[in-house]
């Protein structure tokens, strides 16, 4: 049941604590990435890595790209329906497709996979479903141990398979020769750890309410972030069109200023993430735009003083840049959650979607 929540979609995005929790657990051990079926030196050979997903799951599998990029190793991610029937370039047995899917039952993605396997990569799912469609045909799983999300609009897997796929992308800087593991590991690994209890304190405030009330009605919303907070402004963006039915578009930051720039007024308000990588250019593009009128509501840590320009602030905890943007994504998913209930929409069951889209 709701568990005395008004909507699942609320309890989901309250019991990301204890989600992200089980995400964890056991996983990382003496300072060491313990992924059961994935130990030491899986992964030694392969030198391309090729994530397949759609919507919420493809927006996590640019957070594992990113983390897979930074680590020196080859990696893109795919929408699984532009995958499948294109050319996604070479696919060897040195080729890791992983495809990432709450369900493990889209069909967009299932073709993706398909097709990445009849070329001769290796096959690695990412899902919440034990014994789904995706888990049984990939050479192994990974599962991402949310629970079960009842809510059509995916929050707490998204936190989770962001995490899921960082561990994986450690594991994966570890075993393959020309990577280059973080430097700062250990530290990076220890706010891991207490990031469900960040994501516990960044839920008892009542300031995502409070903003999405401030900016009712606005004509559009927009989300900017750069790195891996792009992935997150994208995510952001996502849900908010999803649930309240408002136009909605999220962009890396720098590219505002490439075309989208136009459509900012004093009615677009911009939500802009900072987490402490490259925040002076963010910086500089949110003044751009609040320099055409528009609202910046900043999604900082406090010492970021970079939040300091903004006319509205939600406050994350500090943590690891790497981390941060799943702190953010939290107080997005409460955003998009009160302005659409402000609208009156139907939160768990928005018009025109469905759970799992098993149509290509
Ligand atoms: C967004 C959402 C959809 C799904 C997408 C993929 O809130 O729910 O965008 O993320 O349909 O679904 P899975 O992850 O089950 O493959």
């Amino acid at each position: 049941g709701k568990g005395g929540y008004e909507h699942y979609m609320l309890k989901e995005i309250y019991t990301q604590p204890n989600a992200l929790s089980n995400t964890i657990e056991g996983r990382i051990q003496d300072n060491e990435i313990c992924l059961e079926d994935f130990p030491k030196g899986t992964f030694s050979g392969i030198d391309d890595v090729h994530f397949v997903a759609c919507g919420t799951s493809y927006h996590a599998a640019l957070y594992g790209q990113q983390m897979l990029n930074r680590a020196g190793i080859r990696a893109q991610a795919f929408r699984a329906s532009e995958y499948v029937g294109s050319n996604p370039g070479p696919v060897s047995d040195k080729t890791l497709a992983i495809a990432v899917t709450q369900s493990g039952e889209t069909a967009d993605t299932l073709g993706a996979l398909r097709q990445a396997k009849s070329q001769g990569a290796r096959v690695v799912t990412v899902t919440n479903v034990v014994g789904s469609t995706a888990a049984r045909e990939a050479d192994d799983s990974l599962f991402i141990r949310a629970g079960p999300e009842i809510g059509v609009a995916a929050t707490k897997t998204f936190s989770s398979q962001a995490v899921t796929l960082s561990l994986l992308a450690l594991r994966l800087a570890e075993d393959i020769e020309t990577a280059t593991p973080p430097e700062d590991k250990a530290e990076l690994l220890r706010s891991l750890e207490v990031l469900p209890e960040n994501v516990e304190k960044l839920l008892t405030s009542t300031e995502a309410k409070r903003i999405a009330s401030r900016y009712a009605g606005s004509k559009s919303y927009f989300f900017i972030g750069r790195g891996l907070n792009n992935a997150v402004a994208k995510e952001g963006a996502l849900k908010f069109k999803e649930i309240t039915y408002e136009h909605a578009e999220g962009f890396a930051s720098g590219e505002l200023k490439h075309g989208p720039l136009a459509l900012v007024t004093p009615d677009t308000p911009i939500f802009v993430l900072f987490n402490g990588e490259n925040d002076t250019k963010t910086l500089q593009n949110a003044k751009e735009a609040q320099a055409r009128g528009a609202p910046v509501i900043a999604v900082a840590s406090e010492k970021h003083s970079s939040a300091d320009i903004a006319d509205s602030f939600l406050e994350i905890p500090d943590t690891h840049p790497v981390w941060s943007g799943l702190l953010a994504n939290v107080k997005l998913q409460l955003v998009s959650y009160h302005a659409a209930r402000n609208l009156g929409r139907p939160i768990d069951k928005p018009r025109n979607l469905a759970k799992s889209v098993t149509v290509e």
